[in-house]
């Protein structure tokens, strides 16, 4: 699952570098909602849910975290560890973020605003939604 990861355009000159991401061009949908999660225990682990209808783009900003991705026959690991870089979580995308660096920034971007009907936050409910089961 390896294109789901985007590199995003980047201006960088001697002073510093800027990413800019633009809705409906640089991620597939118009962007509702963001939010960003920081601050994260070095052993915790985050998500565990999927969406029905929901599409995010994850991009950690600062520092890193790690992203397990799982369709419900394929599983894939990602490391996020460059702000110029999103991975796409589209729906019925099981996902878990976890080993968070102290400084970890993971931002994310929204196709919708929050609606927690949206969300399938047990597994097997998961494997029935998508039909595997
Ligand atoms: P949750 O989506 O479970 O976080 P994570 O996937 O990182 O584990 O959300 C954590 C809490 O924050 C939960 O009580 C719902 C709330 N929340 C909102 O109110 N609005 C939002 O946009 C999001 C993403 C979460």
């Amino acid at each position: 699952m390896e294109e789901l990861l985007k590199k995003f355009k980047q201006s960088v000159n001697d002073t510093g570098a800027l990413t800019v991401i633009e809705a409906q061009k640089d991620v597939p949908f118009e962007i509702k909602r963001v939010y960003y999660i920081y601050n994260v225990e070095q052993d915790a682990r985050r998500g565990f849910h999927a969406h029905k209808k929901l599409e995010q783009y994850l991009i950690c900003v600062n520092g890193s975290c790690k992203v397990d991705i799982d369709d419900g026959s394929e599983k894939s690991t990602v490391c996020l560890d460059n702000p110029n870089e999103g991975i796409y979580v589209g729906p019925k995308m099981w996902h878990e973020m976890y080993d968070f660096t102290d400084e970890a920034v993971l931002l994310v971007l929204a196709s919708d605003y929050y609606d927690e009907a949206d969300y399938i936050r047990n597994y097997g409910d998961f494997l029935q939604f998508i039909g595997m089961e």
